[in-house]
């Protein structure tokens, strides 16, 4: 298979790539900090363009939309700035519709699929309070890939929004429940099952189904 991962210079999206390359796959990787096999920041529209130019005409059998930020992490009630609101979209909402935007013609070549790496936080159903920004960019992420799934049926393009669990990253800090190799080996398990019958699911990386 050929895969697209985003962010796949660290944390899950970095485990996710040596784990397929493993298994023998081709991994596209991108990354901003010009790491990996195409550059790109998620939330720049020229870069988009320019990785469309780059993968023309290669076949895209899955799209790993990875790359997040969590900046409102520990805020309390007074500290959700406006700059932080419109910088988490752009990379958490915003970022993910232009990357799938850009290689649907990829994805169409395949028959491919798409994933994207939400959270448990997109939950309405689980609202425990605080962290609103990234709670509201994973909703939106979530809300964004279950009408893409709707849309994209008619191309044979199955759809599946995650929970990674509570991953020992950057983000998700050294005292999370799993490791990264842990959380990679379920999402790719996943990954592998969706198809157009489970199209729009929202799951847990051990294969739970997720409340809205
Ligand atoms: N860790 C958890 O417990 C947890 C739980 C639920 C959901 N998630 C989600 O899982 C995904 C991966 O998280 P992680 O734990 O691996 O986080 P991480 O270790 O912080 O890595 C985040 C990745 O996203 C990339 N990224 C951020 N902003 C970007 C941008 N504008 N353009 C391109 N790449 C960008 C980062 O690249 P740079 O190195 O350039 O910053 C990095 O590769 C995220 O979507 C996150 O929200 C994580």
């Amino acid at each position: 298979m050929h895969i697209v991962i985003t962010g796949a210079n660290r944390g899950i999206g970095k485990t996710m790539s040596d784990q397929y390359r493993m298994a023998g796959h081709t991994v596209t990787g991108t990354a901003r900090d010009g790491s990996a096999q195409v550059t790109l920041d998620v939330t720049d529209p020229a870069q988009h363009a320019a990785m469309a130019e780059q993968l023309q005409g290669q076949p895209v059998d899955l799209l790993v939309c990875n790359a997040g930020v969590y900046l409102d992490k520990g805020h309390d009630i007074g500290g959700y700035p406006a700059g932080i609101w419109a910088q988490s979209f752009a990379t958490n909402v915003t970022g993910v519709f232009l990357t799938i935007q850009s290689l649907l013609p990829n994805l169409r070549a395949a028959r491919g699929k798409i994933v994207i790496i939400s959270s448990q936080m997109a939950s309405d159903n689980h609202a425990p309070g605080g962290s609103y920004i990234y709670r509201a960019s994973k909703a939106a992420a979530l809300n964004l890939g279950r009408n893409l799934a709707t849309d994209l049926r008619q191309d044979g393009i199955a759809v599946g929004i995650y929970h990674p669990g509570w991953v020992q990253t950057d983000m998700g800090g050294s005292v999370a429940d799993i490791t990264a190799e842990e959380a990679a080996t379920g999402l790719l398990e996943r990954f592998e099952a969706l198809s157009l019958d489970t199209t729009g699911c929202f799951e847990t990386w051990d294969g739970q189904p997720h409340a809205y």
